[in-house]
C-alpha cells in the first residue's frame, strides 16, 4: 500500500500545474516591471531620509528602503537565471510607470509622499505580485514563486505600517485627491504594473515632476529634537576613561547609539548623489544605512529602559550636517570608511561590548554585541565598495582621515551665531538614571564636562576648528 503523500513536492495542485498563462519571456517582462518599481521605491525612500523631520518616518524609510533593495535584488538574480543576458535591468519598462514614480519622488509634502508610497505604488506592487502568482505555472516557475511569496510577506508588513501612517494625519492637503488619481492613471496608462491590463487611458500631464527632483542634503529633525547643534558633551572621552564605571558608561553608549540617526542622513546623500555606482553598491550600502537607523533605535530603547526621556537630551546632528554641507559624496564615503575601520581594533566595538557586559545592564551588552557584529559587516562593505576603488588600504585610510580633518567642527561659530550654547546636559541625565537605578551618583562622573570643542570623536585633536 503506497502512503498518500501530496504530489508535486507540495508546491501546488495539479490544476495549478496545468496553467499555461506565462512563458519564460512573459515572466521576464513582468518581473522586470516589478523590479523597476522596487528599485524606484528604494530610490524614493532613500532620497527622503535626510530631510524628513519625523523620526519614526526617518527610521521606517530606512527599513523600507532596505527591503525594497533586497526584493529588487532577488528579482535581478531570478531574471539572470531566465535566458536573459543582456539583462536589460536598467531599461525603463514604460513611461507611465516612470511618471508615477517620478511624481511620488517629487511630491512636495510628506503626506503626499506617503500617500503615493503606501497607498498607490506599494499596493499596486502587491496586487501585481498576487496576480503574477495566480497566473504563472507554480511548478515550472517555482523559483519566481518562491521569491515573490517572500516579498508578499514583507509587503504585508509595510502596507500595515503605511495604513497607520496615513491614519495619523488629521488633514490632507487640497491637492491630494488629484495627485492620488493622477498616480493611478499613470499606472493604468502603462497597462498596470504587469503591462497586461487593457490600456484605456493615457498618462496625465505630470504635475510635481515637471521640475526635476532636487535632493535636499540638509538633515532635518522634528521638534522633539532640541538643540541639534549641541556638541557640549563628548561621550567618547568618557567611555575610554577608566575612572568611570561601566554602568555609567552605558548611558554614553546609548547616547552614541541614538545619535547614529545621523548616519542614515549622511549615507542617503552618498546613495543619491552617486547614482552611477553599480547596483551592488546601492544594495550593500542600503543594508548598512538600515543597520545604522536600527542602532539609533537601540539607543532609544536603552534610554527608555533607563527611565530617561531621550527628548530631554540634545541629539546632535552635527556629523551629518557638517559632512553633507562641507564634503562631496566621495569624501563622505571616505570619512565613513575611516571611522568604521577605526571601530574594529580592540578599543572600538569589542570594547563597547565589554563595557556593556561589565555594566550588569544585559540590554546594553546585547545591543553592543549586535552592534559589533553589524560593524564588522560594515567594514567589509567599505573594503568592497570604497577600498577596492582606491587601490590599497593605507592610502584609502589616509584619504578618509584627511577628509575628516577637512570638516570644520565650527564649535565656536555655532555658539557665537546663537545656534547652541553647547549646554552640558550630562549631569541632569546621569542623575535621573541613578535615581531610576536606585543608586547614588558618582561625584567624579557628575562633574564630567568634556566637550567636542577641541577633540574629535576618535579622540584626535581637531586642528582646523576655529
Ligand atoms: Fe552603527
Ligand atoms: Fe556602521
Amino acid at each position: 500500500m503506497i502512503p498518500t503523500i501530496p504530489p508535486l513536492a507540495g508546491l501546488c495542485s495539479y490544476d495549478e500545474a496545468h496553467r499555461t498563462g506565462l512563458s519564460v519571456e512573459n515572466c521576464v517582462d513582468w518581473l522586470k516591471r516589478l523590479h523597476y518599481v522596487w528599485k524606484r521605491l528604494h530610490q524614493i525612500f532613500t532620497a527622503h531620509i535626510t530631510a524628513e523631520p519625523l523620526y519614526e518616518l526617518k527610521t521606517a524609510f530606512s527599513l523600507h528602503s532596505h527591503l525594497c533593495a533586497e526584493h529588487a535584488q532577488a528579482i535581478r538574480t531570478r531574471v539572470s537565471e531566465m535566458r536573459e543576458p543582456p539583462l536589460g535591468l536598467e531599461v525603463i519598462p514604460h513611461p507611465g510607470l516612470e511618471q508615477a514614480c517620478d511624481e511620488v519622488l517629487c511630491a512636495p509634502t510628506t503626506y503626499e509622499r506617503c500617500l503615493g508610497l503606501y497607498q498607490v505604488l506599494l499596493p499596486a506592487l502587491n496586487e501585481s505580485i498576487h496576480s503574477y502568482l495566480e497566473t504563472t505555472n507554480r511548478l515550472a516557475d517555482a523559483p519566481s514563486v518562491r521569491i515573490l511569496r517572500f516579498a508578499q510577506l514583507e509587503l504585508h508588513d509595510i502596507l500595515a505600517f503605511g495604513d497607520q501612517v496615513m491614519s495619523a494625519w488629521e488633514m490632507a492637503p487640497d491637492t491630494a485627491v488629484a495627485y492620488y488619481q493622477g498616480l493611478w492613471q499613470a499606472l493604468a496608462s502603462a497597462g498596470g504594473l504587469s503591462g497586461r491590463d487593457a490600456i484605456t487611458t493615457s498618462s496625465p500631464a505630470p504635475v510635481y515632476s515637471v521640475t526635476p527632483f532636487q535632493y535636499d542634503r540638509v538633515p532635518r529633525r522634528d521638534e522633539r529634537f532640541q538643540d541639534s547643534f549641541n556638541a557640549g558633551v563628548n561621550p567618547e572621552a568618557f567611555l575610554y576613561d577608566p575612572r568611570y564605571s561601566p554602568r555609567d558608561k552605558t548611558l554614553m553608549m546609548y547616547y552614541k547609539r541614538i545619535r547614529e540617526i545621523d548616519v542614515p542622513e549622511m549615507m542617503a546623500s552618498i546613495l543619491i548623489e552617486m547614482p552611477d555606482k553599480p547596483w551592488g553598491f546601492q544594495r550593500d550600502m542600503t543594508r548598512q544605512l538600515w543597520d545604522e537607523a536600527r542602532h539609533a533605535m537601540l539607543g532609544e530603547v536603552g534610554f527608555r529602559q533607563a527611565g530617561i526621556d531621550w527628548t530631554q537630551i540634545p541629539i546632535s546632528f552635527l556629523w551629518s550636517y557638517n559632512l553633507n554641507t562641507q564634503l562631496n559624496a566621495t569624501e563622505r564615503h571616505a570619512v565613513l570608511f575611516f571611522i568604521e575601520q577605526g571601530l574594529m581594533p580592540k578599543t572600538g566595538k569589542r570594547f563597547e561590548w565589554e563595557v556593556g557586559r561589565a555594566s550588569g545592564d544585559e540590554l546594553s551588552a546585547l545591543f553592543q554585541d549586535f552592534d559589533w557584529a553589524d560593524e564588522v559587516l560594515h567594514a567589509q562593505i567599505g573594503r568592497e565598495w570604497y577600498v577596492k576603488g582606491f587601490g590599497d588600504l593605507n592610502s584609502a585610510l589616509a584619504y578618509g582621515d584627511a577628509c575628516w580633518s577637512k570638516v570644520m567642527s565650527h564649535w565656536r561659530e555655532y555658539r557665537d551665531q546663537g545656534l547652541t550654547q553647547h549646554r552640558n546636559w550630562w549631569p541632569e541625565i546621569y542623575q535621573r538614571a541613578c535615581h531610576h537605578w536606585g543608586v547614588p551618583t558618582d561625584p567624579l562622573a557628575m562633574a564630567y564636562c568634556e566637550t567636542y570643542e577641541s577633540i574629535r570623536a576618535d579622540l584626535k585633536e581637531i586642528t582646523g576648528s576655529a
